[in-house]
């Protein structure tokens, strides 16, 4: 029986979280932390999954009962990407997957949107169907929304297209620039939990429309210009963007005093800019780094009790590793 790898990277974004869900755009980094899944076809009709990272093993159900019911939460993204996918190729045979992620869930690196993009991507080539990246982005979002409710969609476009991109929902992603991007990235410690940072940003937006969504336009500025800064490499620009969007999403009131102690000191160890990185509630703030202040503002976190996250930016989308 033939056996697929396949890979999915993570994501960070670096400008337009929130805003996005609103149909604003925003500027997403694939990240070489990858979420790795192996996939084979079985003869009889049963799902079984082994997720080490998430303490799931030998877990089944009949194929046919995928994606309905009670699942639990673990595998809510791999059985709604199953389900999904089944819908819409159905084939008769069984399938037996396990996934291993190179970074912790806890860190909010978008582990859901990179295994829903990577078991669908491993359903295809079993099944030998021919999915565009279009095609699997388009499947891969629907599935999240099953789980997740609200969403932009920007790490399910991390996770198929990889790069740096500009993201909108409903638009073909740009790619930016190939460059590496001088990132460094603290994790908070804390857990966040997107579902209810969004709940509660509508809320507020809901009380008060007409300020958020002024707040929400400058965000698409600061986005549009911030792409620019990106494709000349106007590091200064680029890190006084993320500042002035940090203080957009502290108005919001989705940072933490955590996070905020993280971004002060490195704006204080001399970086050009930081922020929290998605959600926010928790999870990772980035800082954008002159060469000469990585040390130092490396330390800064640390010392303000972040743990550092090494990071490549900018790479492959998802790929058929073997
Ligand atoms: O918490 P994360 O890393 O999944 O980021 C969520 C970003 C939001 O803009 C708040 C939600 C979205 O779907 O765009």
């Amino acid at each position: 029986m033939r056996t697929i790898s396949v890979s999915a990277p993570g994501k960070l974004l670096l400008l337009g979280e929130h805003a996005a869900v609103y149909g604003h755009p925003c500027i997403v980094t694939a990240v070489n932390q990858r979420m790795h899944l192996v996939a084979e076809c079985t003869p009889d009709a049963v799902f079984r999954l082994d997720a080490e990272n998430l303490y799931v093993k030998r877990y089944e159900r009949p194929m046919q009962e995928v994606g309905t019911g009670q699942v639990p939460k673990a595998v809510r993204f791999v059985e709604s990407a199953v389900r999904r996918f089944m819908q819409a190729y159905p084939f008769s045979q069984g399938i037996r997957m396990s996934t291993k992620c190179d970074f912790s869930s806890q860190h909010g690196l978008g582990s859901s949107s990179s295994v829903t993009v990577g078991a669908i991507r491993a359903l295809a080539e079993l099944t030998g169907r021919t999915l565009t990246r279009e095609e699997l982005f388009t499947m891969a979002f629907q599935a999240v929304l099953d789980v997740q409710g609200r969403s932009s969609g920007f790490d399910v476009a991390a996770a198929v297209y990889g790069g740096t991109i500009l993201y909108q929902k409903g638009n073909k992603p740009e790619q930016l620039d190939p460059e590496q991007l001088p990132l460094i990235v603290g994790y908070s410690g804390q857990k966040a939990d997107t579902v209810s940072q969004v709940a509660a940003v509508r809320e507020i937006h809901d009380r008060h429309p007409e300020i958020v969504d002024r707040l929400f336009e400058i965000v698409s500025v600061l986005v549009k210009d911030g792409a620019t800064a990106i494709r000349t490499h106007d590091y200064r620009k680029l890190g006084a963007y993320m500042n002035l969007n940090q203080g957009i999403l502290e108005s919001l009131e989705v940072g933490t005093a955590k996070l905020a102690a993280m971004i002060y000191a490195t704006r204080a160890a001399g970086a050009y800019g930081a922020k929290l990185s998605g959600a926010g509630g928790g999870d990772c703030m980035i800082a954008l780094a002159p060469e000469d202040k990585k040390e130092l503002i490396s330390t800064a976190i640390a010392k303000a009790g972040g743990e550092i996250i090494a990071i490549e930016t900018n790479v492959e989308g998802v790929r058929i590793d073997h």
